[in-house]
């Protein structure tokens, strides 16, 4: 084993404790939802509540009490910098309206990047219990069983996972579901690209796509897709962390089908 696999096969260890942790604290919110605070971001669909930010704290003081040197990107509390060569990237809860309306619809997610290259994707659903690990060239599983992304699935019969938010005009989301419907597709909107993307990489879904992400929202997802044999367009391709961009992941026979779909879109839009 090379130094750089052990002090990533480490730190999955460690993030696996952290993340039921992690995952008890979350549940214990959502068991009791008329007492947790939630305040507005950009607008009544983009909100945060207690228990993202308590979760985030939590992810971010056990990482540094055993990494101190590794950087760490949460989507509550940002950027901070750290000299290991090794930055975490945490959602503390991937569908936060989901969350606050009892819907079980939400995750915790977290990726492990070594000099801006994601090394190991971790995604957690705590009400189901399930976790997804991959780490970079060593597959991907779901509670320690190997997964792997629907090979055999095509646009007629899978189901297509699409994300939405204000961050882009509705048409961008609109005009790619009109066109997948056309073609014979159906789509579905969990309220969490997260675990949206977890379920291709375990084959449950034939594709995920959105027009615009956050890093925290879809690295570990895509490493878990790359992993479990899929094809994943690639995202944020200058590094940079904190602006976001189109998210696509799917099996490698849908990739060509869904590209001409998201060109289409943005073909129409640029008219
Ligand atoms: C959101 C969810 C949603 C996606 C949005 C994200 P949040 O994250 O992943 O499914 O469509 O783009 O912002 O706010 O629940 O952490
Ligand atoms: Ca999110
Ligand atoms: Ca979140």
């Amino acid at each position: 084993m090379t130094a750089q696999a052990s002090g990533i096969d480490t730190r999955l260890l460690r993030a696996q404790a952290v993340l039921y942790e992690a995952g008890k604290l979350a549940l214990s919110h959502f068991g009791a939802l008329a007492s947790l605070p939630v305040e507005i971001k950009q607008n009544g669909q983009d909100i945060v509540s207690a228990a993202d930010r308590e979760v985030e704290m939590l992810v971010r003081d056990r990482i540094a009490e055993t990494f101190p040197d590794d950087g760490f990107l949460g989507e509550e509390y940002g950027l901070s910098a750290r000299s290991s060569g090794y930055t975490w990237v945490l959602d503390p809860i991937d569908g936060t309206s989901c969350f606050v309306h009892g819907s079980r619809s939400w995750c915790i997610s977290i990726a492990l990047l070594k000099g801006g290259e994601t090394v190991a994707g971790l995604i957690l659903d705590p009400s189901a219990d399930e976790l997804f690990t991959a780490v970079s060239g060593g597959g991907a599983f779901l509670n320690g069983r190997p997964i792997a992304v629907d090979s055999r699935t095509d646009m007629q019969h899978g189901l297509i996972g699409v994300g939405a938010s204000f961050r882009v005009p509705p048409r961008a989301v609109s005009g790619f579901i009109e066109r997948l419907l056309d073609r014979g597709g159906m789509f579905v909107r969990s309220g969490s690209g997260a675990l949206s993307l977890a379920h291709v990489a375990c084959g449950r879904l034939a594709g995920y796509y959105e027009p615009h992400i956050h890093a925290w929202d879809c690295l570990a997802g895509l490493c878990l897709i790359r992993e479990a044999g899929g094809w994943t367009a690639d995202f944020a391709a200058d590094g940079d962390l904190m602006r976001g961009g189109p998210v696509l992941g799917c099996p490698p026979q849908l990739s060509e089908d869904l590209l001409d779909l998201i060109a289409a879109t943005s073909a129409e839009r640029a008219a």
